[in-house]
Parts: C-alpha cells; structure tokens; sequence
C-alpha cells in the first residue's frame, strides 16, 4: 500500500479503528485510478494553495475543487 509512514487520523485510532479501512482503500484506488484513465487530462483549474478549506473541527475537507481537463 505504500501508505505506512502516513500516520493520519482518517479512519480513527485504536480499538475502534475503521473496521473496513482496507476496502475504502480499495476503493478509492480503484475510483480515482478510473477517474483519471477516463479523463486523462484532469488537473487542478487552480493554484494548490489558493483550495479553500472546509471550516470544520469534524470533518476535514475542501469546499470546492475546480479541475480542467
Ligand atoms: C473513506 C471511507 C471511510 C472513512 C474515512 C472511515 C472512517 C472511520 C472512522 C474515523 C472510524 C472510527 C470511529 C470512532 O472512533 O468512533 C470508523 C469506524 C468504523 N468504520 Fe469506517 N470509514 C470509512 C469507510 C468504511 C467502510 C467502507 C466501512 C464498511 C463497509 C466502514 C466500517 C466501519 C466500522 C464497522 C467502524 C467501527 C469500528 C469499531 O467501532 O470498532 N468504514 N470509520
């Protein structure tokens, strides 16, 4: 997976860690993997500093990512 020195906090932490962890990698893998041999082009339409942060202590994410292709 290649993932191991990346210690987030996405799937929790401890006895309650994320049970299916491993297929939402899978998952992932495979949407994005698709995702980019179907739109072969696909970039961020923006400046990576200029992404505006959902402002949220609970859930991290983006507000909005523009792309171009
Ligand atoms: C990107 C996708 C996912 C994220 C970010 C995520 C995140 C998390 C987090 C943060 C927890 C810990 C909650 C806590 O500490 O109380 C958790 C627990 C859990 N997740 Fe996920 N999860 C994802 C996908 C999935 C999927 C696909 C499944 C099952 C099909 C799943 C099943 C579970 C279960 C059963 C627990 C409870 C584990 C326990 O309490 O011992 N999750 N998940």
């Amino acid at each position: 997976m290649g993932d191991m020195d990346n210690r987030h906090l996405a799937f929790g932490q401890g006895m309650h860690y994320c049970l299916d962890a491993p297929l939402a990698r899978m998952e992932l893998q495979i949407a994005f993997r698709l995702l980019l041999e179907r739109i072969p082009g696909l970039t961020l339409a923006l400046d990576s500093d200029s992404i505006k942060w959902r402002k949220s202590t609970f859930i991290r994410g983006v507000k909005e990512l523009p792309v171009r292709v």
